[in-house]
């Protein structure tokens, strides 16, 4: 592992697959204007292709494969204690398709982001594009979120706005609201990293010192240069 650097905010990230956003987090980190130090990437999934990202980027890629564990308090327990051995300032879920027990998401309450591709607390769960468009919506996108007990229902830092074409297929938005979302993660966790932001006592984003009343837009904020 890399000496550690004290500028830098230690991340573990947890995956389950393809690992497109744990690319633009590495790419980010390595131009230098993400300042986070990736210590570890875990799957639940051994053949999770983002597995292979991590290992050609020298970072330690670890399995803790949910379906060799009896329960979910037991796979909880066994992710919690290989996070922790790389003391993390924040976990970053990144395409992780495992729900989180009550207790994993305590440990680590304030200090756990997610991405989700639609505009929170509009269409939690799966297959979100395609629902998108079967509804009729106009507009879709992505957010990046504080992780709650509740399903993709924590309070929402930051989103991603997409217009949806109306001969959209779920592919082509999906590809549109993926790009935004390579811009979208990084700059929510460089925001953490320069401490602009964190959870209150009662569960509520405080940014810039100030509660956030709404969503913050990618639209209107300066994203990174990477
Ligand atoms: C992304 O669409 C993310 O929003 C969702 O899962 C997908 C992961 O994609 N949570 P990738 O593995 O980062 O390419």
């Amino acid at each position: 592992m890399t000496a550690p650097d004290p500028a830098l905010l230690p991340i573990v990230i947890l995956i389950s697959g393809r690992g497109s956003n744990l690319q633009a987090i590495l790419d980010c980190a390595r131009s230098g204007a993400l300042s986070v130090q990736v210590r570890a990437v875990i799957s639940n999934r051994p053949g999770a292709a983002g597995l292979a990202i991590a290992r050609a980027a020298g970072i330690p890629a670890v399995v803790i494969d949910h379906s060799t564990y009896p329960d979910r308090a037991a796979f909880d327990a066994a992710l919690q204690a290989a996070i922790d051995r790389f003391h993390p300032g924040l976990l970053v879920l990144a395409g992780f398709m495992r729900l989180l027990g009550a207790g994993f998401v305590a440990h680590y309450q304030g200090r756990m982001l997610n991405i989700h591709p639609s505009l929170l607390p509009d269409l939690p769960g799966l297959d979100t594009h395609r629902r998108a468009i079967a509804a009729g919506y106009h507009e879709h996108g992505a957010s990046v979120h504080f992780v709650s007990t509740e399903m993709d229902g924590g309070p929402v830092l930051v989103q991603a706005r997409v217009a949806i074409d109306r001969e959209d297929t779920p592919e082509q938005l999906a590809a549109r609201v993926l790009e935004q979302e390579h811009r979208l993660y990084p700059l929510a966790i460089q925001w953490f990293a320069e401490r602009r932001v964190r959870l209150d006592g009662s569960g509520c984003i405080v940014f810039d010192g100030v509660p956030l009343i709404r969503p913050r837009n990618l639209a209107t904020e300066q994203t990174l240069p990477c």
